[in-house]
């Protein structure tokens, strides 16, 4: 790398959105508008938190990054590439994701060797013969047992007789292995149980942190919130509303929070009443 592409590449967001739209079921009553003109830059290495109400548009910004859909208007550049047009397959080779549904990313009926060997066949370890080999049998053994869950002896036992915990672990596992140039986590650890929710959030930590992922985490926790990552986005009926660098999240408490959403929840009963008396007016 030359000295002004290493000097450009510093100051090159990792992921660019820059006028995002994206409307679902539009020019119906079911019409719903989750990215309203998103504008975002991610710096690379940062480890970004996003929150908002359901429906604020979460899910909805991870997707478009992912290319689940295509959107309507806009640029989504990722590593100084417009992906804009990629398809979803394609964009998977620079993206790793971890989705709310433990069931979601593994097959239950096969072992825990067998799903992994299955994601090198689908790609995700693209040139690596798993099952045959027994060097990489051992590294995912001690990788395994890494996750101090006990699963480094239980490699043959099907993905289906763990927990949720165990599973999540496991499929963070998978979505990290090769160090994706993006990480994104849509709420991993909303269905588990408090306890299994502390161990696999520690593991996240510790793996962003040992292989600087850029990530991107949405969590509805705000105790989440304020204790991991480097950045927070507040969503907000398809906006980012608030944007929290890493100097002012230092300062911001559970509290601070939950004041920002009391004054969305309040914006919103307000225009509901304005709304509500304009049609009682006008109508
Ligand atoms: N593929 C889709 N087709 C139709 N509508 C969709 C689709 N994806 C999202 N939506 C709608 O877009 C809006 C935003 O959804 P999104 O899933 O992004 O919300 P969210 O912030 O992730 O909410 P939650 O906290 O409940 O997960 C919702 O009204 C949702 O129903
Ligand atoms: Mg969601």
């Amino acid at each position: 790398m030359s000295v002004l592409e290493s000097v450009l590449s510093v100051e090159r967001p990792l992921v660019k959105l820059t006028n995002v739209y994206k409307t679902f079921h539009a020019g119906t009553v079911n019409e719903v508008r989750p990215m309203q003109g998103i504008n975002l830059d991610i710096a690379e290495g940062s480890f970004v938190i996003v929150l908002g109400g359901n429906g604020s548009g979460k899910s909805t910004l991870l997707n478009a990054m992912a290319g689940s859909f295509s959107i309507d208007a806009g640029r989504i550049e990722m590593d100084g590439l417009d992906v804009t047009k990629w398809p979803e397959h394609r964009r998977a080779s620079l993206i790793g994701r971890v989705f709310q549904n433990p069931f979601s990313g593994t097959a239950p009926s096969m072992s825990i060797l067998d799903n992994f060997s299955l994601a090198a066949k689908r790609g995700k370890f693209r040139g690596l013969s798993w099952a045959h080999s027994r060097q990489l049998r051992d590294e995912l053994r001690d990788r395994v047992g890494g996750l101090k869950m006990g699963l480094e002896d239980r490699m043959d036992s099907t993905i289906g007789s763990l927990s949720g915990g165990q599973r999540q672990a496991l499929t963070l596992l998978m979505a990290t292995w090769l160090k994706p140039r993006l990480l994104l986590l849509d709420e991993h650890t909303a269905a588990l149980d408090p306890k299994s929710a502390d161990q696999v959030i520690a593991l996240t930590d510790e793996i962003i942190a040992r292989e600087r992922l850029t990530t991107l985490m949405v969590t509805h926790s705000m105790q989440q919130a304020v204790n991991l990552g480097s950045r927070i986005v507040m969503m907000h009926k398809g906006n980012l509303l608030h944007d929290f660098s890493t100097s002012q999240k230092h300062r911001l408490r559970v509290e601070d929070l939950l004041v920002r959403f009391e004054n969305v929840r309040r914006r919103e009963l307000l225009d509901e009443s304005v709304a509500k008396l304009l049609r009682t007016r006008y109508i």
